[in-house]
């Protein structure tokens, strides 16, 4: 119960700080220039993490990559293999605990995993403001508990802070009840700020000891896809299609949820067989994008990695049947491939062969700052009517 005793909290009560919601790897990356943007700014602000992804590579690693402050609250770790209601329900509860005790004026979720979830809910229910950054997305596939995720907080939400034109016809599409905002992704905010620190840094290649442009690199940690054996094993015959094809070598940087699922379904020695495979520990952001940057080809399940590779100009092979990442499949910088072994290798084959020149179609790096322009109440009609002319031609 809060402290008037209420179930929800006394607007004339908040303080006047933004409470930044992170607790997955893709949420710290795309936050990551939010929380500068604060700090620079000096808008009283706190991050609050609600500990779903927890494994040092999956979470420090980021901190550090990015050179963000600890979060000034993080919840206990989540249980490994919990359900998503429980996981939800646990953070949920969590998130409300500390909403009550710092009282903040507006919480800023990011994306689609069950931690904003829990957190655009356990502001709304405290009659909290709620920003929902990178909204509008849609995949349609009702199967993905992304789906669900998006879906609800858009109608949450407050402020939507659509990533693009087509993002923000969504809402429009879906009525949403919040004001609806074309801002650009904050991804390209967090990869401009990173990617030359990355090139002065990292020594990925050197360690791994890779061709420039001469590999392809590999991720796959969706549900649909690792945890059904029959998807799995598709996925995995695509790799080894690949490898006896094709002279590449193929690294993997394995998602600890695919990590668990190889072991589960027994498929190590499968792996151990497939010609040119590498499998490594995931790699914080700044070795990831030079892995990216020098790829001659991405294969990938992630939503993220199909907005990088489309801004880095490496070709991008989706391993689903649809993505929310339409713009990529537009500017032909990615394409669907499914999860059947030859589907695989063919789509791969052919975008090996692509120019990459298309253009980018997720915003000019100034994403965060427009967020934070309207999570301070600066009128946005300046940058508002310029960003809608410059992504319209695309
Ligand atoms: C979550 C998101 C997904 C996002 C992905 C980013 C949901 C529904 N899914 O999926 O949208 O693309 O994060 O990576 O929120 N594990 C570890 N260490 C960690 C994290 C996870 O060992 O730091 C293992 C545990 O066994 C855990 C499993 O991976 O049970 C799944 O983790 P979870 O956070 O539930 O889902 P992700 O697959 O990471
Ligand atoms: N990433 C990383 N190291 C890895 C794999 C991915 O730093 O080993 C980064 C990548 O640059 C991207 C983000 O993680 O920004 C994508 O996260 P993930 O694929 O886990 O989630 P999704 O985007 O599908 O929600």
């Amino acid at each position: 119960m809060s402290e008037n005793g209420l179930k929800v909290l006394d607007r004339k009560h908040l303080s006047d700080s933004v409470c930044v919601i992170v607790g997955t790897r893709p949420g710290i990356i795309k936050m990551s220039p939010i929380i500068k943007e604060l700090s620079w700014r000096q808008v009283p602000s706190f991050t609050l993490h609600t500990g779903q992804h927890y494994s040092y590579e999956m979470d420090k690693k980021f901190f550090e990559d990015l050179g963000l402050p600890k979060p000034l609250y993080h919840l206990p770790q989540c249980k490994p293999g919990s359900l998503h209601g429980e996981q939800t329900a646990n953070m949920l509860s969590g998130i409300e605990s500390v909403l009550i005790e710092a009282k903040p004026r507006l919480v800023l979720v990011c994306g689609d995993a069950n931690t904003n979830l829990a957190g655009a809910l356990a502001a709304r229910k405290l009659q909290i403001e709620v920003g929902h950054v990178e909204s509008g997305l849609r995949s349609n596939d009702w199967r993905m508990p992304e789906e669900h995720n998006r879906v609800i907080i858009d109608h949450i939400s407050d402020y939507l802070f659509a990533p693009t034109p087509r993002a923000r016809q969504n809402l429009a599409d879906d009525n949403v009840k919040g004001k609806i905002y074309l801002t650009g992704n904050t991804i390209v905010d967090a990869l401009i700020q990173h990617v030359e620190i990355a090139e002065n840094k990292s020594a990925i290649m050197k360690t791994l000891s890779l061709p420039k442009n001469g590999y392809i690199l590999t991720t796959i940690h969706r549900e649909e896809n690792v945890d059904h054996i029959d998807t799995l094993t598709e996925i995995i015959k695509g790799l080894e299609l690949i490898g006896g094809n094709l002279d590449f070598p193929i690294v993997l940087p394995v998602h600890p949820r695919t990590k668990k699922r190889f072991s589960d379904f027994n498929q190590w020695s499968k792996l151990a067989g497939i010609q040119n495979l590498t499998i490594i520990d995931p790699v914080g952001y700044l070795d990831f994008l030079i892995l990216l940057r020098n790829a001659a080809l991405v294969l990938t399940d992630s939503g993220g990695i199909q907005e990088e590779s489309c801004i880095l100009h490496t070709p991008c092979v989706t391993l689903r049947e649809n993505t929310e990442r339409q713009e990529t499949v537009y500017v032909k910088s990615n394409t669907i491939a499914g999860t059947k072994p030859e589907r695989i290798l063919n789509a791969v084959e052919r975008s090996l062969e692509k120019e990459a020149d298309w253009p980018n179609p997720f915003g000019d790096g100034r994403a965060a700052k427009r967020i934070i322009d309207v999570s301070v109440g600066i009128p946005v009609t300046e940058w508002a009517s310029a960003l809608d002319n410059k992504m319209r031609l695309l």
